[in-house]
């Protein structure tokens, strides 16, 4: 099978890739580096079954002739991370918008099936309680005139696009809500919490927590969610669904600083900061949010393998490796 993996030079995209390859897959990744980097596929390059373009998927044209020459489109391509959905809202909503309506009419067109990444962002604060969240939650979001809620809102309606080309047009979608993803590439100046800590332990600075460190997250290995995506888009039963794909051990953010500064025994201190000093005014946070798994596990039996040891483990390895 040949793939068409937008956002192919990111975080999960490059894993996916780097699974694609090695099971004998052709990949061609379409990716802007607005946040990926190029050096996360070198391991590819040269690849007789890789492929590399350096373009957009708000670029149409570009996009119509991609989607025509393969055989399925994994969309990973997104504006992500806190920091850059608050600081550019216009352009990143525009891309998680635009760019899935491109993909999906792309697909409608040539008829190919396509995997969207969606995202445990669009329960908004639901959850909270720590009820795990299963796919049929309601979502609970602030204002559409916050910049906070504009990746969740985003991800909501190219969900809700998706399901509607399968409905109304037999497209073949089929949808992952990641949760926290975690893992060696992912980098930590998109206010990435994990890796942000792990860099801090090495390098002996403060790890900052942002509010009380109260808030609670949970945290699945990249290798287990890349294990998911290749079993779903195997799965003809995954067709026309959603399904969330996280772990559902959960930590404090407070609880994961002192696991990181333990497990790599690091001198660095702990920093509490207000939210008012980390992040724009207004910004709002949800306490806990916590996956319920039991969907995928019934359909295609996954569940993540890969505990928080080595999770912080791989993401040292591979930040000492770079350095
Ligand atoms: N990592 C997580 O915890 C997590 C959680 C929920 C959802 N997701 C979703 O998974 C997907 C991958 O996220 P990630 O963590 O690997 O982030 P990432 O930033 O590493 O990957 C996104 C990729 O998309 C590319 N991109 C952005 N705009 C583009 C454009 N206009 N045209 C082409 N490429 C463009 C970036 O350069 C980058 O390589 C995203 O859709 C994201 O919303 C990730």
């Amino acid at each position: 099978m040949k793939y068409l993996v937008t956002g192919g030079a990111g975080f999960i995209g490059s894993h996916v890739c780097d699974a694609l390859v090695a099971r004998g897959d052709s990949v061609v990744v379409l990716d802007n580096l607005s946040t990926g980097v190029s050096h996360n596929l070198d391991q590819l390059v040269g690849h007789p079954s890789f492929d590399f373009i350096s373009g957009s998927i708000l670029d149409v044209e570009l996009v119509n002739r991609l989607v025509g020459s393969v055989d399925h489109v994994l969309h990973f391509a997104a504006a992500v991370g806190v920091f850059t959905i608050v600081d550019k809202p216009l352009e990143s909503l525009t891309t998680n918008l635009r760019g899935t309506e491109n993909i999906l009419d792309a697909a409608s067109v040539h008829k190919k099936p396509v995997l969207v990444a969606s995202s445990s962002e669009i329960y908004g604060s639901a959850g909270s309680d720590g009820v795990p969240l299963h796919e049929e939650s309601d979502r609970v979001v602030g204002s559409p005139l916050k910049s906070r809620w504009s990746y969740s809102e985003a991800k909501a309606i190219d969900e809700s696009l998706a399901i509607f080309y399968h409905m109304e047009k037999g497209l073949p979608v089929r949808l992952v809500r990641f949760f926290n993803t975690v893992g060696p590439r992912q980098v930590g100046s998109y206010g990435m919490v994990v890796p942000r800590f792990v860099e801090a332990a090495l390098a002996g600075t403060p790890l900052a927590v942002y509010g009380t460190g109260n808030q609670s997250r949970c945290f699945c290995h990249v290798a287990d969610a890349v294990a998911a995506v290749l079993q779903l888009i195997d799965s003809e039963a995954a067709v026309g669904q959603v399904f969330n794909v996280g772990n559902d051990f959960e930590i404090t953010i407070g609880e994961l600083a002192k696991k990181v500064v333990h497990s790599l025994r690091s001198k660095s201190s702990i920093e509490m900061i207000p939210y008012k000093d980390a992040y724009a005014p207004g910004f709002e946070d949800m306490q806990r949010r916590v996956p319920d798994i039991s969907k995928i596990k019934s359909l295609i039996g996954w569940a993540p393998t890969r505990d928080l040891d080595a999770i912080i483990s791989a993401i040292a390895a591979s930040l000492r490796h770079n350095h």
